[in-house]
């Protein structure tokens, strides 16, 4: 299995190691998915006095938790207007509120443990160069309607490139991801969390789990904290999730104003300073697209570079890509997963904002289990994305249309893999058979299947990472077809 641009993050950190399970349990409750979801998830629920089970397919804070940018923030782009718009004031307030908990909990944790995490309040901003001054102001005006805490900069901000406006959200933090959940780890481990890595589940029903490698794990409750839900094939809704990728490169030798911040123009670019043996760096974030849609996925790393050299004069030491689930109303899914299998409970769509929401989500789905009150029950309520109607629609149109393109009739592949250029791959018509085939640096072909082993739909080659990926739920493989990413659990043949 070969993984390309490994992150700063996990570069940098230790973390406990588990072994695999190796013989049939139970358990009274087993989390499945050991991101910062699952992992704070579990603490919460032993912390409530719950025998858990943590089990992992592959390494503890290994996918999207170990890639990610780490702000830790209320602040979702201009977010508010919209939500303050389509649900409403008090649902809006709920949200900011759910929020602000989160990044308290992060904060009581770190106290609590004396994890040391580089972590840092600060504030988070979202700046334009002029271009849209109009949805600052709006956002604003929202921030005051719902009591958010806020200050409007009309004056320089001191960054490298212009600004004429920004919106600061006070009191928001970040941290080094992997340092604070090593120490979560552990502080769950002592609580009497049970851990096991590399191991797979294939299947999961109403009280038992099967691993990859078939044992059975015995559960009351079990929670999928899995990104696209291990079970989704049994609701529709859960066809309404996208999943959308995004990069990051780091640069070495410069910082930033104090604070994170955050560009509305096009293109996106989102910045914080983070800690190195050197000294201090930046990290610049953005270029999304659907998984699996884009072509020349290397670009993105290339105009993140040109923007952090260009504005910060630093070193480009690192890049890394990570994907994250979307939902339609940008809410979180947080709960039972549905009224006919009320042992199950899942966390996804995080919508790039998961520090803080999994953290509210670990208390939510730990007091749900307990039967205590959570004022956020019906908010993130999972099924509500039923009754979204014609956006729900739109977000399943936008996933046909992105894999449309790759489902034409054989004929229109191309049968001639003589134009392939080394190190990239693509899709052709071989002997009247489809064909992903990936030119490695010597010229040799390397041919598999291109339909994902998950639901069949055709991967798309992504240059940046030379990895295969599907635009349908992002199962990733490997040049050589093995699973890098689920949901899918077999390898492409
Ligand atoms: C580039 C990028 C930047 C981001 N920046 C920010 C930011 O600044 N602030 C912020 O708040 N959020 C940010 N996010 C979002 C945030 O990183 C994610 O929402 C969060 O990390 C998701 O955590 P998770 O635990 O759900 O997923 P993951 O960390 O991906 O964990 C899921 C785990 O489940 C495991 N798994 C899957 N299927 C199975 C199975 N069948 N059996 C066993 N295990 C399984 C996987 O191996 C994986 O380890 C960013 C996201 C991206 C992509
Ligand atoms: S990830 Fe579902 S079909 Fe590929």
């Amino acid at each position: 299995m070969k993984r390309e641009n490994i992150s700063y993050w996990t570069e940098s950190a230790k973390v406990s190691q588990f072994p695999a399970l190796n013989q049939d349990i139970r358990t009274e409750v087993l989390v499945i998915g050991g991101g910062i979801a699952g992992i704070l998830a579990a603490y919460r629920l032993a912390e409530a006095g719950h025998k858990v089970v943590l089990v992992e397919g592959r390494k503890l804070v290994q996918e999207t938790t170990a890639n990610t940018t780490a702000k830790i923030t209320a602040q979702h782009h201009l977010m508010y207007q919209e939500i303050l718009k389509a649900q409403g004031e008090e649902k809006a307030k709920a949200f900011y509120q759910s929020q602000a908990d989160g990044i308290e909990a992060i904060e009581d944790l770190v106290e609590k443990h004396g994890i040391d995490c580089d972590f840092e309040k600060m504030s988070s901003t979202q700046v334009t160069d002029g271009s849209n001054e109009k949805v600052i102001r709006a956002e604003y005006d929202a921030y005051q309607t719902l009591g958010i805490k806020s200050r409007l900069h009309e004056e320089d901000l001191g960054l490298p490139f212009k600004t004429t406006l920004g919106l600061e959200m006070p009191d928001q933090a970040q941290f080094h991801p992997v340092k604070f959940l090593a120490g979560v780890i552990d502080a769950a481990v002592k609580l009497g969390v049970t851990f096991y890595e590399e191991t797979l589940i294939t299947e999961l029903g109403k009280i038992r789990a099967v691993t990859d490698k078939g044992q059975t794990i015995h559960f009351e409750k079990a929670v999928m904290a899995t990104h696209f839900p291990v079970n989704h094939l049994k609701n529709n809704y859960m066809s309404q999730l996208q999943i959308e990728r995004s990069y990051i490169v780091a640069a070495d030798g410069m910082d930033i104003p104090h604070g994170m911040f955050q560009t509305v123009d096009t293109p996106k670019r989102s910045l914080r300073h983070y800690h190195t043996e050197k000294g201090i760096g930046v990290l610049v974030g953005g270029e999304n697209h659907i998984t699996g849609t884009k072509d020349h996925t290397e670009e993105a790393y290339e105009k993140l570079s040109e923007f952090a050299f260009e504005n910060f004069k630093g070193n480009i030491t690192g890049q890394w890509s990570a994907q994250d689930m979307m939902t339609v109303d940008h809410m979180p899914l947080i709960g039972q997963y549905d009224k006919q299998d009320p042992n199950l409970y899942v966390i996804t769509g995080f919508n790039k904002f998961g520090m803080a929401t999994a953290a509210t989500a670990a208390q939510l789905i730990s007091d749900l289990i307990s039967r205590q009150h959570n004022l956020y029950e019906e908010l993130f309520r999972p099924e509500r994305i039923n009754t979204l109607g014609n956006q729900a629609k739109a977000l399943g149109k936008q996933m046909i249309d992105a894999v449309k393109g790759e489902t034409l009739a054989l004929k229109d592949y191309s049968t001639d893999t003589s134009k392939l250029e080394r190190g990239d791959g693509g899709i052709f018509n071989i002997e009247g058979k489809l064909q992903a085939v990936y030119k490695d640096d010597e010229g040799n072909e390397h041919h598999v299947s291109p339909f994902c082993t998950h639901l069949g739909c055709v991967i798309k080659f992504n240059g940046a990472e030379k990895t295969w990926d599907c635009p349908c739920h992002g199962s990733r493989f490997d040049r050589e077809g093995c699973v890098l990413e689920g949901p899918a659990a077999k390898d492409l043949k």
